[in-house]
């Protein structure tokens, strides 16, 4: 694909990113995704290796053009040592899990703000060319009727979302204040392949290949806009390289539902029985729905979402049944002690009730 020489392609011929979160769900998509679709890009992958992150997500990819780094981007010293001739910095790294969030901040406070800090210190030290911050529709809080604007306030109602709020506010004020180049995308909520099963369609399609119980929260009537991860990916790059300095981008695909009928689809698909949703006791500070105007990011690039919902959850659900080597890796350890303690107790409030 080759677009007009503008943004980053304006100043270098070959690109050199610094994508931090490369391990992750988003992240490992867009590793792969570029790589494939930008030959002149090369790519340091600067990652943690929390809970969520896997290297079995990159086993896949060459490594003459991507080089994993294990580090935390909250340490001045481990992002320093990537960021020799970086031309753009891409924050895919967070922590991304409104529940976990909601059982301890800290983590997120670390991460989400002190790292994203610590890059764009880094970014203005270094005089790196462009930072892209990828941001969440959470940031702008619940909304009953309309959409989200990128001129709407931010009203955050989980502590991950108010740390994702907190780091484009961060973001914003070092491009006001030191003129950086940044750019700032805010998605809707991603499905595809490699999204670590804590999250609401991969958690539902493993649970119910088992029969085991789909846990809905409250009355299941909270309302998402659906997006695959590829044409996140696709609005990524197109921010990145064509993106306006200080400007905010929403990404989203029109595709809303409620949980019940997410849940729905995947049964269908698997045919499996109704009877496995189990309602269980309600998230603390629930949004209602989400929904994002993206006229902006459709008419400045033409960008539109090109993969239907019903397609990509069928291609989503035969992923997981290929890919269970993948899955029974990422869920054992610490993610089997979070699964106990986070229904366990669901179920014990819902018992009480
Ligand atoms: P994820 O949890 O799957 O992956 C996060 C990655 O960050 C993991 O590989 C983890 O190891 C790494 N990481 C965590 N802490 C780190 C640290 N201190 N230093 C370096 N690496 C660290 O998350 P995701 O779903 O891929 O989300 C990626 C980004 O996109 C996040 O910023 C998230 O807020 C944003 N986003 C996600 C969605 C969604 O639906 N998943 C929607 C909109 C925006
Ligand atoms: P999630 O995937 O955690 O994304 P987010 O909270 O960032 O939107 O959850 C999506 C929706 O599904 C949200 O309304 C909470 C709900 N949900 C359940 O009902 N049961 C579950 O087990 C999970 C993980 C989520």
């Amino acid at each position: 694909m080759t677009y007009p020489t503008i943004g980053i392609e304006r100043m270098v011929k070959t690109v050199r990113l610094l994508i931090t979160g490369g391990a992750g769900f988003i992240g490992s998509n867009f590793v792969r995704y570029l790589l494939k679709s930008r030959p002149e890009v090369s790519i340091i992958n600067l990652d943690a290796l929390t809970y969520a992150g896997n290297l079995e997500s990159l086993d896949d990819l060459p490594h003459d053009r991507h080089k994993f780094v294990r580090g935390d981007i909250s340490q001045r010293d481990q992002v320093e040592a990537c960021a020799d001739g970086v031309d753009a910095i891409i924050n895919l790294a967070a922590e991304s899990h409104v529940d976990r969030s909601i059982l301890d901040s800290s983590a997120f406070i670390r991460t989400n703000v002190v790292g994203t800090q610590v890059l764009l210190e880094t970014m203005r030290r270094r005089k790196i060319a462009r930072f892209l911050q990828v941001s969440t529709d959470e940031v702008y809080g619940s909304i009953e009727t309309g959409k989200f604007t990128e001129m709407s306030p931010l009203y955050t109602n989980s502590p991950y979302a108010a740390s994702k709020a907190s780091a484009d506010l961060l973001a914003r004020s070092y491009h006001r204040t030191y003129g950086l180049d940044i750019v700032i995308t805010r998605c809707s909520n991603n499905f595809g392949p490699y999204q670590f099963p804590e999250k609401l369609i991969p958690l539902m399609i493993l649970n119910a290949l088992e029969d085991a119980r789909l846990p809905v929260y409250g009355d299941g009537l909270y309302v998402r806009d659906w997006i695959h991860v590829e044409d996140h990916c696709r609005a990524l790059e197109m921010v990145l390289f064509r993106g306006s300095p200080g400007e905010i981008y929403n990404v989203g695909s029109n595709q809303e539902m409620t949980n019940r009928e997410v849940i729905q689809r995947v049964l269908d698909i698997l045919g499996k029985p109704a009877s496995l949703i189990q309602n269980v006791t309600d998230r603390p500070g629930h949004d209602r729905r989400y929904a994002l105007d993206s006229t902006k990011i459709r008419h400045d690039f033409g960008w539109t979402p090109l993969i239907p919902f019903d397609q990509g959850l069928e291609n989503t659900v035969r992923w997981y049944l290929e890919h269970q080597a993948w899955t029974a890796h990422v869920r054992s350890g610490s993610y089997r002690h979070y699964y106990e303690q986070m229904y366990e107790r669901r179920s014990q409030t819902l018992a009480n009730l």
